[in-house]
């Protein structure tokens, strides 16, 4: 299966038109790699202008969604109209979503069902603090994100979920997690999908890394952790180190 390489470009840029160049430049340094496939999350507003420039070798994301489908719920976006702008990717439960909007596991499983329910592929995101890391609660903190944000959710659609694991010390910081570290959260992953459903849906998921990946350490995360792809957000937004990134990944 071809490496999956996600951009999160989260609240940038502050102008279409830099969207615009930002986006095209990816383009062009991807046209000729044919075996990873790319997929760009920009804020929402891009979203159907990024749709019209001629996808060929780029899929779109959305950065986020509400659970219900339509109604009167001010300020939100579904996954229906999401899905209508033609894209196919939404990412769940970001850190930043759970921690400046306060999204509990609970909000994250009704997400993630709305999602599964209209037949896109999210990209559940968890991971641990550094606190919880110091304490040693790695294992119970990604259980429980896990067993919450699947609660409900019926196997035959789990074959669109995407897993990405993403410490939370990791994001930003420039302190990325050792590919050592990040194997043994990966086999945990994949061992507790198996435990809540069984080894051949585990089996199946894709399992992404993401926390200050750059170009020099994206390699490692693929080839020495395993990791089926990355999710990339700062270094997303350079287009010369973003590619970098998706040719040292695959
Ligand atoms: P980062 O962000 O690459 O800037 O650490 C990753 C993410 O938040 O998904």
């Amino acid at each position: 299966m071809k490496p999956l390489i996600i951009a999160n470009w989260k609240c940038n840029p502050t102008s279409l038109a830099e969207a615009k160049r930002l986006f095209d430049s990816v383009k062009r340094g991807v046209r000729n790699i044919k075996n990873a496939e790319v997929v760009i999350c920009p804020p929402f507003h891009y979203l159907p202008v990024l749709n019209n420039v001629g996808l060929t070798s780029i899929k779109l994301g959305a950065q986020d969604c509400f659970w219900e489908e339509k109604g009167a719920f001010t300020g939100e976006i579904s996954p229906k109209m999401i899905k209508n702008l033609g894209c196919q990717y939404i990412i769940i439960g970001h850190s930043e979503r759970r921690k400046y909007f306060n999204e509990t596991d609970e909000i994250v499983n009704k997400k993630l069902q709305a999602v599964l329910s209209a037949r896109l592929n999210p990209i559940l995101c968890i991971g641990e603090t550094q606190q919880e890391r110091k304490k040693g609660k790695t294992k119970e903190i990604l259980k429980k994100q896990l067993k919450e944000a699947l609660d409900h959710s019926t196997t035959q659609l789990l074959n669109h979920l995407i897993v990405a694991y993403e410490p939370i010390w990791a994001i930003g910081t420039g302190k990325a997690c050792s590919p050592d570290e990040a194997k043994r959260a990966s086999d945990f992953i994949r061992s507790a999908i198996a435990k809540i459903y069984n080894q051949k849906i585990a089996k199946n998921i894709r399992l992404l890394y993401g926390g200050s990946v750059n170009s020099k350490n994206a390699k490692s995360y693929i080839q020495e952790a395993g990791f089926q792809g990355l999710l990339v957000g700062g270094a997303s937004l350079d287009q010369k180190e973003f590619i970098k990134i998706i040719k040292t990944a695959v």
